[in-house]
């Protein structure tokens, strides 16, 4: 078994958990490879994860990773379901999302997501789910295009973005990561080579949250995770980027100033967390993490 991720603030998630005076209950929202979590097993003495995560492939290594541990349950579901789904049947202290893709998923699976693979156009965390990178690069309109590179992307609507598209209209079909890659790179030729790559990122990046639905996904996810905390609970969110971390900090300012007299919650940083230098340094795939914690106070 080779893990190729390395978790991203894990001291700084595991000094903020709600600590329970009996049991401390967690959801691991996105268990990966379960690095996180096996950090918080192996640290606090009396604690129970429910490990969630939509991608069985990386489930399986997590359960032969975790598999000396008795007090984790792992299940293959999309955390939007975390309500519902009826594994999950503890009081719940802490929920953690750790948003994004796995290393895994770049460097280690024939699933289409890196641009430096050779794979079929895919990007599918569950490959029950019918819509692909593929179907997105050879079957959207312009229109459908210029969204989700304007809206997952931050491109800008004008006249490049709009040549841009035209010259993957002309290129298709376009079946690979890598010829996608290839086809990015001969359009942006007069950039300098590493703005170039930062820009083809930036498109494999619209394409992955468009497929996997994923801003969608945070907003249904975070939004069940309020349902389910206990009082003192706390729901921790790393993003990796600025959509990501829009969504996070106006869904918790929503309820941290919400009128409901039942439920109320604070913030617990003002600042976003950040990985120290030292962590930047030592994990490239942290450099852009960011941490924000609700509590729920009563
Ligand atoms: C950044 S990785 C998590 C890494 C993990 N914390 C670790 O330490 O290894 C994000 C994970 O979330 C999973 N994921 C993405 N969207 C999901 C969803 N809607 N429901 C469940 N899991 C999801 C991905 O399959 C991926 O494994």
């Amino acid at each position: 078994m080779k893990i190729l991720h390395i978790p991203v603030l894990c001291d700084e998630i595991i000094e903020n958990l709600y600590i329970h005076n009996k049991t401390t209950n967690i959801i691991d929202c996105t268990l990966g490879e379960g690095g996180m979590s096996e950090e918080i097993l192996s640290t606090i003495e009396d604690v129970y994860i429910f490990g969630i995560d939509k991608d069985s492939s990386i489930l399986n290594i997590a359960k032969e990773r975790l598999r000396k541990y008795k007090n984790i349950d792992l299940i293959n579901e999309n955390y939007i379901n975390l309500s519902k789904n009826k594994k999950i049947n503890k009081d719940i202290h802490n929920i953690i999302f750790d948003l994004g893709l796995s290393n895994y998923h770049l460097r280690n699976s024939n699933k289409g997501f890196s641009f430096d693979s050779n794979n079929i156009l895919d990007m599918r965390f569950d490959e029950s789910e019918n819509l692909t990178a593929h179907q997105i690069i050879n079957q959207y309109n312009k229109k459908e295009l210029l969204t989700i590179f304007k809206e997952y992307a931050d491109f800008p609507i004008n006249s490049n973005t709009n040549k841009f598209i035209e010259h993957i209209f002309q290129k298709r079909p376009i079946d690979t990561c890598e010829n996608l890659k290839k086809i990015c790179l001969n359009f942006y030729r007069n950039l300098p080579y590493n703005k170039a790559i930062q820009n083809i990122t930036r498109i494999f990046q619209a394409i992955r949250i468009e497929v996997n639905n994923e801003f969608e996904n945070i907003k249904n996810g975070l939004e069940n995770a309020f349902n389910v905390i206990e009082p003192k609970g706390r729901i921790l969110a790393i993003t990796y980027h600025s959509g990501e971390d829009k969504i996070v900090k106006n869904i918790f300012r929503e309820y941290k100033s919400n009128n409901n007299i039942e439920k109320k919650f604070k913030l617990i940083n003002k600042k976003v967390i950040k990985p120290t230098f030292e962590e930047q340094k030592t994990n490239s795939s942290s450099r852009s993490a960011k941490l924000r914690i609700i509590e729920r106070v009563i």
